[in-house]
């Protein structure tokens, strides 16, 4: 294959397929590299568009994720026509179940707010909750009804991603590991990787936890820590409930093919992504306190993927100050999926040198270089269940 490239992504995950597909459409041929299979964070995702339900405040965050999940409907269809690939964006809406009456008072305290900014969330008591919803949840508190959180399957719609953007003229290698970078003074040229090297004038660091090594090969720190989810899926044809049911530390999730699939831990343990029992004992209970009838469906498997936690809970998106030609689109933690419209449609505004479709100034990867000391992972990111 050609070694040059318009762009380099490196990173074949949600974040980096996102980019090259916003790029393609614009004619561009960008060049994702990746060190494995593509999306090993993705998949184990639970494909929540969550914009409303994740985010417990106003603010850019709250914004990003919104304008992001405006995006989806339109995504779905052009994926689809150009891949054939259906990404089951289902549009049931989210229920988020109250747990005690401080976090009853919590997510009253969210509409307000969400509502003053245009989106839809509605109280529901236990009784309103029934009669809507049928008798399938335990609850005692009631429950804020998202009708506009939506949700899709992780692997199918990264796998659109992937094969629109190769069918707008995207090249992806996968088994391939950047190893270093090719400079020409504070100029990027290019990467270096086992296979040898790619030319290209802008490249995008988006290898999600592990950006921050990425980074360290030109002596630039990106604090961005590996977050580690665990979930599990069960059979459950026909599903409990259509909605997609969200409550402190869990979700549960119902999926086209007929599994539901329930989140998620948030663990500190580096990149050990081995599954433990502890973990699915946790999930199994706390799904099954809340939707008892789960307790019947049959166990069909469980996954682990690394959230790229940023130090203060914002994704990076934008230029690397310190050479010419370097990008960063990285720390999305919690929210990579629901995200990714947004940071591919941005970020290629970004390397067509436009304005972008909304303002970047929040994410920018710069805000890391203006403090005095190196920003850490605080602690309340690194163990928040939301
Ligand atoms: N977006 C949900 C999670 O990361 O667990």
């Amino acid at each position: 294959m050609n070694s040059r490239a318009d762009v380099i992504i490196i990173g074949g995950g949600v974040i980096g397929s996102a980019i090259a597909y916003f790029l393609a459409k614009e004619g561009v041929k960008p060049l994702v590299i990746e060190k494995r299979k593509a999306g090993q964070a993705t998949c184990a995702a639970g494909g929540m568009l969550g914009a409303q339900v994740e985010m417990s405040e106003p603010g850019p965050l709250f914004d990003l994720a919104v304008k992001s999940r405006s995006l989806f409907s339109q995504i779905q269809e052009e994926l689809y026509e150009i891949s054939k690939v259906d990404i089951e964006l289902n549009r049931t809406g989210m229920l988020r179940i109250a747990v005690s009456e401080e976090d009853r008072n919590e997510l009253l305290g969210r509409i307000p707010w969400q509502t003053k900014a245009g989106y839809r969330a509605i109280w529901l008591e236990d009784k309103d909750l029934r009669q809507e919803c049928g008798d399938f949840i335990s609850s005692t508190y009631g429950a804020l009804f998202l009708p506009d959180d939506y949700q899709v399957r992780s692997p199918r719609y990264l796998r659109a991603l992937i094969e629109a953007a190769v069918v707008l003229g995207a090249t992806f290698v996968e088994e391939t590991e950047v190893i270093g970078f090719v400079c020409e003074g504070e100029r990027i040229c290019g990467v270096k990787t086992l296979n040898g090297e790619y030319y290209a004038d802008q490249v995008v660091i988006a290898t999600g936890a592990w950006s921050g090594l990425l980074a360290s090969y030109l002596g630039i720190e990106i604090p961005v820590y590996p977050q580690k989810g665990q979930s599990i899926f069960v059979d459950t044809t026909p599903h409990v409930s259509e909605y997609t049911i969200y409550t402190h530390g869990t979700y549960i999730i119902p999926k086209a093919n007929g599994q539901t699939y329930i989140g998620a831990t948030a663990e500190k343990a580096g990149f050990d992504s081995r599954p433990t029992l502890q973990n699915i004992e946790r999930l199994t209970t706390s799904a099954t306190r809340l939707m008892p009838a789960l307790s019947r469906s049959f166990f069909a498997g469980t996954i682990t993927g690394f959230r790229p936690a940023s130090h203060d809970g914002l994704p990076y998106i934008g230029r690397l100050p310190q050479y010419e030609g370097l990008y960063a689109a990285t720390g999305h933690w919690r929210n990579g999926i629901l995200l990714s419209a947004i940071t591919g449609q941005s970020m290629a505004e970004l390397l067509l040198n436009r304005a972008t479709s909304i303002s970047l100034a929040p994410f920018s990867p710069e805000r890391l270089f203006h403090t005095k000391d190196t920003p850490v992972v605080s602690d309340s990111v690194s163990n928040s269940i939301r």
